[in-house]
């Protein structure tokens, strides 16, 4: 097991990438806050991990909001007796839309909770994980990070942001044992697009050279390596899991 008598958070855990990342980490024996703004589907999570023999709690965070982003470091310590591994995956996106048509407020949740929720909590792992001297981190990013997103221009304005997060705060904490690196996923078939008809689907699919859509399991799969000893030489990298999309 990778992670044996470690702990983990994971942001945004109550559904599709956050929720596989929570299960896989538990399944390598990690003990896993579960952190959410839909606390029913947090509990979800958590009832998901034990039944399969994990250990997990959820705890109420809106990546948004400081004080409660603040107080996920403190209640891992306090459940688990200590944090090792973190995954800010909260990200929001957007119906697509000219620029010209974005109004401020669309602008501003986007950057709020992608971006600047992304920063809030990173920086509370940090205190935490530079005072410890370890820690690895996983900022989930997207190919909206790293190529051009027309007509989802706050969105790809965020992710490029969590991408130059992820690059500076690696190199910063790099001598202090701390790894930072970002996973960028590609179409990957969580609520918005499961419930797409089966012809979008099929339509989405077909443009990926590898003809499939990516599951939760394919982003879980590459975080818990980036997260792991596996990956000890690895920081500051993005790494992309989209079946060779942006190849
Ligand atoms: N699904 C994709 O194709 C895809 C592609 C690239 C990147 N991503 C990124 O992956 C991450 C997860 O996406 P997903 O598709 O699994 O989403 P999802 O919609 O399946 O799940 C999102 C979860 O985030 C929670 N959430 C929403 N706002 C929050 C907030 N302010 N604070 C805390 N939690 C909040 C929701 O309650 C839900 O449980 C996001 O950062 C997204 O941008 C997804």
């Amino acid at each position: 097991m990778l992670f044996e008598n470690q702990a983990a958070l994971v942001t945004a855990a109550g559904a599709g990438i956050g929720r596989a990342i929570a299960l896989r980490l538990a399944a390598e024996g990690a003990a896993v806050v579960v952190s959410d703004v839909n606390d029913e589907a947090g509990a979800e999570t958590v009832a998901l991990i034990e039944a399969a023999g994990g250990r997990a709690a959820y705890k109420h965070a809106n990546v948004a909001e400081v004080e409660e982003v603040n107080a996920l470091v403190p209640f891992a310590v306090e459940t688990f007796g200590r944090l090792d591994l973190a995954v800010n995956n909260a990200g929001v996106g957007a119906m697509p839309k000219p620029v010209q048509d974005i109004t401020a407020a669309e602008w501003d949740r986007s950057i709020n909770v992608t971006l600047r929720g992304t920063f809030l909590a990173l920086q509370s792992q940090m205190a935490h994980f530079v005072e410890q001297g370890s820690g690895s981190i996983v900022n989930i990013a997207s190919l909206a990070g790293i190529s051009a997103t027309p007509q989802l221009t706050p969105y790809g304005a965020a992710k490029h942001g969590v991408v130059s997060l992820t690059r500076s705060v690696a190199k910063e904490c790099a001598e202090q044992g701390i790894r930072v690196n970002a996973v960028a996923p590609g179409a990957i078939e969580t609520a918005a697009l499961a419930s797409l008809p089966a012809e979008a689907k099929a339509g989405y699919a077909a443009e990926i050279p590898m003809k499939r859509l990516g599951q939760p399991e394919d982003i879980a799969n590459a975080t818990a390596f980036l997260l792991s000893e596996q990956a000890s030489f690895i920081t500051g990298v993005v790494l992309r899991v989209d079946g060779g999309t942006e190849a």
